[in-house]
C-alpha cells in the first residue's frame, strides 16, 4: 500500500473512531440491555453491539475487499492475513461501561499482510485519542509521544494487573508475585487492556501482566507501545503473534527482563 493509502486510511479509521465514541456518549444513559457471553461476569450490551456494526457497516461499504476480526461476532468468520484486517474492540472494559461509565475505550488495529499499520484507542469519556502509525510515532491527541527512556527500576516501577495474578491460578505460584509487588512502588487495575496499553505507552504504568487477552484487545496497543519502544511478550518471553489470544508480559524495556526471569518463569517453574 502506498503511503497517500496509509494516510486515507488512517483519516477515514480516525473519523469513524471519533463517530463511534459519539455514538457511545449518546447511549451513556438509556437502560442497558445486558447479555453474559463465557461466564456470568463476561458481559456484552447493545452497545457493545451498535458500535461494532457501525464498523462493520462502514468498513464492507467502502472497503468491500477488507477483513474484520472483532469481538461481538459481527466481523468475518474467517480473515485473510494476506491482506487488510480491521482488527475491532467496540467497547474494551465493558464492565467498567456497565457499572462505572467510565474508563473503557474503543480499540481499532489495522494490519496489513500481518503487520500493524495503524491503531486507535479512543478513551471516549475523556475524550483522549492514542494513534499510532507504523515507524510513524505515536500520539496523544496531536502530541507525540515520547520514546521510553532508557532507564527504569522495579523500585520506581508502577505494576499494572489484578487479584487473580495473587490467588492460587493454573498459570502462576502466586507468592512469587506476592514479591513483586511488594517490590515495585504500587500496582492499579484499569479493567480495560487497551487503556493499559495507552497508560505504558505514555509512561504512567510500567508494566502490565495479563492472564490472557483476545487479539482485539491488544491489536491497537501493539502498534502504540511499538513506536515508543515498549516490550511486549506472552509470560514465558515469547513473541504474540498479531492474531492470537495469549498471556501478556508488557513491560518498560527495562525491566521486562527482570521481571520474567526473577518472578514469572521462577513461579512457573515451581508451578510444576
Ligand atoms: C476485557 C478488558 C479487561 C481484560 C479482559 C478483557 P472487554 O475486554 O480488556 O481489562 O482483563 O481480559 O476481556 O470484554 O471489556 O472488551
Ligand atoms: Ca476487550
Ligand atoms: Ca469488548
Amino acid at each position: 500500500m502506498k503511503e497517500e493509502e496509509i494516510a486515507t486510511l488512517y483519516n477515514q479509521a480516525r473519523n469513524w473512531v471519533i463517530e463511534a465514541g459519539t455514538l457511545v456518549r449518546d447511549n451513556l444513559h438509556i437502560p442497558l440491555t445486558i447479555d453474559t457471553k463465557s461466564n456470568a461476569n463476561d458481559l456484552v450490551t447493545q452497545v457493545d453491539q451498535e458500535v461494532e456494526y457501525f464498523f462493520v457497516s462502514k468498513i464492507k461499504k467502502h472497503y468491500p475487499h477488507h477483513f474484520l476480526l472483532s469481538e461481538e461476532g459481527y466481523g468475518d468468520r474467517e480473515v485473510d492475513e494476506k491482506g487488510i484486517i480491521w482488527v475491532v474492540d467496540p467497547i474494551d472494559g465493558t464492565k467498567n461501561f456497565v457499572h462505572q461509565k467510565k474508563c473503557f475505550a474503543i480499540s481499532v488495529g489495522i494490519y496489513m499482510d500481518g503487520v500493524g499499520e495503524i491503531g486507535f484507542i479512543y478513551d471516549v469519556m475523556n475524550y483522549q485519542m492514542y494513534s499510532a502509525k507504523r515507524n510513524g510515532g505515536a500520539f496523544k491527541n496531536n502530541k507525540s509521544l515520547p520514546a521510553l527512556s532508557s532507564h527504569k527500576s522495579l523500585e520506581t516501577a508502577m505494576l499494572c494487573m489484578n487479584h487473580h495474578w495473587l490467588m492460587k491460578n493454573r498459570l502462576v505460584d502466586e507468592s512469587y508475585i506476592a514479591q513483586l509487588v511488594r517490590r515495585v512502588r504500587g500496582t492499579r487495575a484499569y479493567g480495560s487492556a487497551a487503556l493499559a496499553f495507552t497508560a505504558l505507552a505514555e509512561g504512567s504504568i510500567d508494566a502490565y501482566m495479563t492472564m490472557r487477552l483476545e487479539p482485539w484487545d491488544m491489536a491497537a496497543g501493539r502498534i502504540l507501545i511499538n513506536e515508543v519502544g515498549g516490550k511486549l511478550t506472552n509470560i514465558v518471553g515469547e513473541d504474540i503473534a498479531p492474531f492470537e489470544k495469549s498471556s501478556v508480559l508488557l513491560c518498560h524495556p527495562a525491566i521486562h527482563q527482570e521481571v520474567l526471569n526473577h518472578y514469572l518463569i521462577p513461579s512457573r517453574q515451581k508451578k510444576i
